[in-house]
C-alpha cells in the first residue's frame, strides 16, 4: 500500500511518526473514515465538515484545505487502485516533549490510507446483525472524533467474544448510539427515530445523509432519544456508518427485533443510500 505520513506519499513501510506525537502518547487527534464504492468517496463533503469542526473543537489548526485533503485522499484512491473500501485521515496535535500541557505553534501530524473492505451485498447487510447492549463507557464529548477509542475496543471485544456482530450503548436506559455507528429504532407506526445530536454522541455523516433521504422520500423522521425498553420493542432497527452504511439490527441483547429478519423500511433506506451513493 501507498499511504500518505505527514507530507508524502511512501510505501507504507516507510511511513514514520515520532515517537513524541501527541496522537500515540495522548490520543491527541481526530480522525474520519470515508466510505469509497465504485472508486468514488461517500459524502465526503460531510466528512471534511466534520474533519475541520472536531479540529476546531480541540484548537487544533486545520493540516491544509479541503482541497488539498480531497485531494490526496484521491491520490491514494489512484495509486492504490481502490474500488470499494474507505479512506483513513487523521490529524494530531503534533510533536512536543511529553506534557499535559502543550506548546504553541505545534504543527499537526496528517496521515491517510486506504483499506480496502466489502461494502456492498455483505453478509450484515443482507442477513442483519445482533448487537450486545453495553453501558457507554466513553467521556463527555463524544462529538468529537477522537482517535482517543479504548472504550470502543473494549466493547467491542466483548461483544464478540459473546457471539454478537456489534455494540448499542446505553447510558441511564437510553441508547446513546453504536460504539461506532449511529443508532436507529423504527416505531409500529413507521416512525424512524434516533437521538439528536448533541455532546452525547457523534454526528453521524451517513445519518445526516439518511435524514435528507427521508425528507426526499416522505418517510418520518424524529431526532429523539428513545429507551432501551423502546429498542427491544421496535418494530425494526438498524445501524449506520461509512463503514457499514445502512445495515439492518435484528437482536438486541436477547430481545428477538420484529420476525427476526431485517425489516421492510430498513431495506428501503438500504437501497435509497445505496441509489444516492451511485
Ligand atoms: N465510525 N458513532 C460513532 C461512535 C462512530 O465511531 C461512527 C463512525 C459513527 C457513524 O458516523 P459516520 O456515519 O459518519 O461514519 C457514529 C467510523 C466508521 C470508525 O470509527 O471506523
Amino acid at each position: 500500500r501507498i499511504v500518505y505520513c505527514a507530507g508524502k506519499f511512501v510505501p507504507e513501510d516507510q511511513a514514520h511518526v515520532s515517537l513524541f506525537d501527541r496522537g500515540f502518547l495522548f490520543g491527541d487527534g481526530v480522525y474520519e473514515v470515508t466510505a469509497v464504492i465504485r472508486g468514488k468517496l461517500i459524502d465526503n463533503d460531510l466528512h471534511l465538515a466534520r474533519f475541520r469542526r472536531s479540529l476546531a473543537e480541540l484548537a487544533i489548526p486545520m493540516p491544509a484545505t479541503f482541497e488539498e485533503i480531497e485531494n490526496l485522499q484521491q491520490t491514494l484512491i489512484t495509486r492504490n487502485g481502490l474500488t470499494e473500501g474507505t479512506v483513513y485521515l487523521q490529524a494530531t496535535r503534533g510533536e512536543a516533549d511529553r506534557d499535559f500541557l502543550y506548546p504553541d505553534g505545534l504543527k499537526p501530524t496528517l496521515v491517510g490510507f486506504t483499506q480496502a473492505k466489502k461494502l456492498l451485498g455483505t453478509r450484515a447487510q443482507e442477513e442483519g446483525i445482533a448487537v450486545a447492549l453495553v453501558p457507554d463507557p466513553r467521556w463527555a464529548r463524544r462529538d468529537i472524533k477522537t482517535v482517543m477509542l479504548l472504550g470502543q475496543v473494549l466493547v467491542k471485544r466483548d461483544a464478540r467474544a459473546a457471539g454478537f456482530g456489534d455494540v448499542w450503548l446505553t447510558q441511564e436506559g437510553q441508547i446513546t448510539e453504536g460504539a461506532s455507528s449511529t443508532a436507529y429504532i423504527v416505531t409500529d407506526d413507521n416512525r424512524i427515530l434516533t437521538r439528536g445530536n448533541s455532546r452525547m454522541i457523534l454526528p453521524g455523516c451517513t445519518r445526516q445523509a439518511l435524514l435528507r433521504l427521508c425528507d426526499r422520500h416522505g418517510l418520518t423522521f424524529e431526532e429523539r432519544s428513545f429507551t432501551q425498553t423502546e429498542a427491544e420493542t421496535a418494530a425494526e432497527a438498524f445501524q449506520t456508518s461509512a463503514s457499514s452504511l445502512v445495515t439492518p439490527v435484528v437482536r438486541i441483547g436477547d430481545a428477538v427485533i420484529g420476525d427476526g429478519k431485517p425489516g421492510p423500511l430498513t431495506r428501503l433506506l438500504q437501497s435509497y443510500y445505496l441509489e444516492a451513493a451511485g
